[in-house]
């Protein structure tokens, strides 16, 4: 039987996602395929009742239904309670599970950029759906404070329910930090900006930006020329990818510089 998965999302035309997937389903000599589909919300509780009907096998979730798609499920995973966000999803004898391979993801991503995580300080712009996996991921490796900044302070409030550790600070202000993750949707369209004054912040600093399409945005470009070690976030990207392959096929495919060349824009 041909295993149909999904990626859902809105919009969906930038995701990369079934190109790495089919290239592993390839590369494995599965009978699947792997597509993006564009979605309302409206529409979830349907594709929900086709993963029941096994018509779709599996799916993976992003902006802006990662934490929508909750109510659909039966079952979470302990990453996916935690975090409030599902990428995920799969039936598991007649239960549709949500989990959440971001902060795995993530996690790993950040240890292949051998920089040095513990007992530093981080500084996170954006409350959408990935930051709580971001926070987990980030508790986990040992960080000694986290600030968080968003445009809209009541979204980071909610983010400070989850994790009361977290400090919030002012949109557009910053606070002494090793480490700045841009987790916003600011830099996806070439024209848009963080406004910072990257002149007198970057220096020494590690700028880690969730985008890796485009692969070097506007944050990531004026903190490398004031002397920033950057990053983008394409290894975070197939990490989650390997994870979410890995609980629907049984195989934990190989990353190696085909498969990283593979989404090179
Ligand atoms: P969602 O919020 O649906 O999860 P997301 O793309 O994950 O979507 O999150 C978008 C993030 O980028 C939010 O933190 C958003 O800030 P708001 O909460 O204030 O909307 C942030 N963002 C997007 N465009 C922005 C802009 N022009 N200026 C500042 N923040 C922006």
């Amino acid at each position: 039987m041909n295993k149909k998965f999904l990626v859902i999302g809105n919009p969906i035309e930038h995701s990369l996602s079934p190109k790495l997937h089919n290239y592993w389903i390839k590369k494995n000599n599965l009978k699947a395929s792997y597509d993006r589909k564009l979605l309302v919300k409206d529409d979830l509780q349907n594709l929900i009742l086709e993963l029941r009907q096994e018509k779709i096998h599996g799916l993976n979730v992003t902006v802006p239904f990662k934490k929508l798609i909750i109510p659909f499920l039966d079952i979470l995973s302990n990453e996916a309670k935690s975090s409030q966000s599902v990428n995920t999803i799969y039936k598991d004898k007649d239960k549709i599970i949500g989990d959440n391979t971001d902060i795995a993801g993530f996690k790993i991503g950040l240890e292949k950029t051998n920089q040095i995580i513990k007992n530093k300080i981080v500084l996170i712009l954006g409350a959408g759906g990935v930051v709580t996996s971001i926070i987990i991921a980030l508790k986990k490796m040992q960080i000694s404070k986290i600030y968080l900044s968003n445009r809209t302070e009541s979204k980071a409030l909610e983010i400070q329910k989850l994790f009361p550790e977290v400090e919030i600070i002012e949109w557009g202000k910053v606070k002494n930090f090793d480490i700045i993750i841009n987790a916003t949707s600011i830099g996806l369209k070439e024209k848009e900006k963080i406004i910072l004054d990257y002149e007198n912040i970057s220096q020494n600093k590690f700028f880690y930006d969730v985008i890796y399409n485009p692969k070097e945005t506007y944050f990531l470009k004026r903190a490398r020329f004031f002397g920033a070690q950057i990053e983008n976030g394409k290894m975070m990207f197939i990490y989650q990818a390997q994870k979410a392959f890995c609980i629907w096929h049984n195989i934990l495919p190989i990353v190696d510089d085909e498969t990283i060349n593979l989404l090179e824009l």
